[in-house]
């Protein structure tokens, strides 16, 4: 596995650089990501896929600071986006607008159209409805919109329930049962051109079994499609490769384009992926400080610098993320749990890990790349930490801290009576 960090004479880096001295420099918490760890994840699938005709379509969602997306957009990856805001981020970073993929269930008008003006690759459309309103869009502006049919193949990803999304009882993409109709229905409408079909059954897949599987599925819809004359140029297989953050052994993007590719033998359409999670959550750690050190006789608590609003997973998931000393000490070890300054009994980035650690000492929260600062908030009036890249020796800031003013900027005042 591709873990960005490597520990030396009891240090931790992050390819040439010291993590303690990035905290020295920058503060903490931070995030701080490895460029070379982000390119090698992205050229694994490349590599995988060099005799193959693909679109790597990174999930912005999962990191989208924009000199992530730059790396990337230098590799010559594609995006998948979800928002307008991640459309941006995408053309500040340098990324084509050709090889981008357009998912979610409530896109609004006014974000089909800024999509359409720019030409992008394909609209995942997750519904009849939306695809009405793209083509009513598509005809106001006068041009013609590519679409790709999100199906729904209720396959088990079997992962948390809040990650998974290819189930009857999730929100997301259309009955593949129903497909062939809302397809039929596509390639009437006068500016809709039908391209593609795609799905994404869910987040941190640690087994390649329900990937198939969902393939499978989209092939027999493919086949089915082709008999009612609807030919499609690519077939989307989503994200979802789980990464290592404990003990986990997922198949890597090689082993799991070895699965994929005998299933697409002697087809011609082009195969598109979604990968976030598996590009960039080993690209990154999360550093925080020992603020202080408390016991109660039956528990020790570490009250570090981070909290859940700056990584929210293992309070929202119960994920399991490996926290570790920066700088290794020879204090008796304790089993502490690792909680931050939010006033919230979820407020914790791990639980009764066995730790060497004093107050003031440095933690490294490791697979912190993914879904880690995007996700973060305010919450409790707490600015949200810097992010750095790391580039072999040095160090590149990549979003400076917030700062109390950038926190109430947009607040106003009531106006004053009399
Ligand atoms: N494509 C679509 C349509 C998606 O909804 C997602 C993720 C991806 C691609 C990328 O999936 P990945 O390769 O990263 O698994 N916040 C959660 C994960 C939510 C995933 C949402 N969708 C977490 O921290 O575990």
């Amino acid at each position: 596995m591709n873990h960005a960090v490597s520990s030396h004479q009891g240090n931790l880096y992050i390819e040439q650089m010291p993590l303690d001295a990035i905290a020295n420099q920058f503060g903490t918490p931070c995030y701080v990501y490895s460029k070379a760890a982000i390119s090698a994840n992205f050229l694994a699938y490349q590599n995988a896929l060099a005799d193959k005709a693909h679109l790597i379509c990174y999930a912005v969602k999962a990191n989208s600071n924009i000199a992530v997306l730059q790396t990337l957009a230098e590799l010559g990856a594609g995006f998948d986006i979800v928002s307008v805001g991640e459309l941006e981020r995408v053309l500040r970073a340098g990324g084509d607008p050709s090889k981008v993929v357009f998912s979610g269930v409530a896109k609004t008008a006014s974000d089909l159209q800024r999509a359409l003006e720019l030409g992008i690759h394909c609209f995942n459309v997750e519904s009849e409805a939306e695809l009405e309103l793209l083509n009513q869009t598509a005809a106001n502006c006068g041009l013609i919109a590519a679409v790709s049919l999100r199906v729904n193949p209720d396959v088990d990803a079997q992962t948390h329930p809040y990650i998974s999304t290819g189930l009857k009882e999730n929100k997301f993409g259309i009955d593949i049962n129903l497909a062939p109709q809302v397809y039929q229905r596509a390639a009437q409408m006068s500016h809709i051109n039908v391209v593609g079909v795609d799905c994404h059954i869910g987040s941190q897949l640690v087994d390649i079994a329900p990937f198939v599987a969902a393939l499978e599925r989209l092939l027999l819809l493919v086949d089915q499609l082709s008999e009612l004359g609807i030919a499609l140029e690519h077939i989307d297989i989503g994200g979802g490769l789980g990464v290592r953050y404990n003990n986990e052994q997922p198949p890597t993007a090689e082993n799991y384009m070895a699965a994929v590719l005998p299933l697409l033998q002697g087809r011609s359409e082009t195969l598109v992926l979604e990968p976030g999670r598996s590009i960039v959550a080993n690209a990154g750690v999360l550093l925080t400080e020992v603020q202080y050190l408390k016991g109660n006789g039956e528990k020790n608590f570490a009250i570090v610098d981070a909290a859940m609003n700056d990584m929210i997973r293992p309070a929202l998931y119960q994920a399991w993320m490996d926290i570790q000393p920066v700088v290794s000490s020879d204090v008796p070890a304790a089993v502490y749990d690792v909680v931050g300054p939010v006033c919230e009994t979820g407020d914790f980035l791990a639980k009764e890990r066995s730790l060497a650690i004093s107050a003031g000492d440095r933690l490294c929260l490791f697979s912190a790349g993914a879904y880690g600062f995007v996700m973060s908030s305010n919450y409790n009036s707490r600015t949200r930490a810097p992010e750095l890249m790391v580039d072999g020796d040095q160090v590149h800031l990549i979003r400076r801290r917030e700062t109390i003013d950038d926190l109430l900027s947009g607040e106003q005042l009531l106006p004053t009576a009399g």
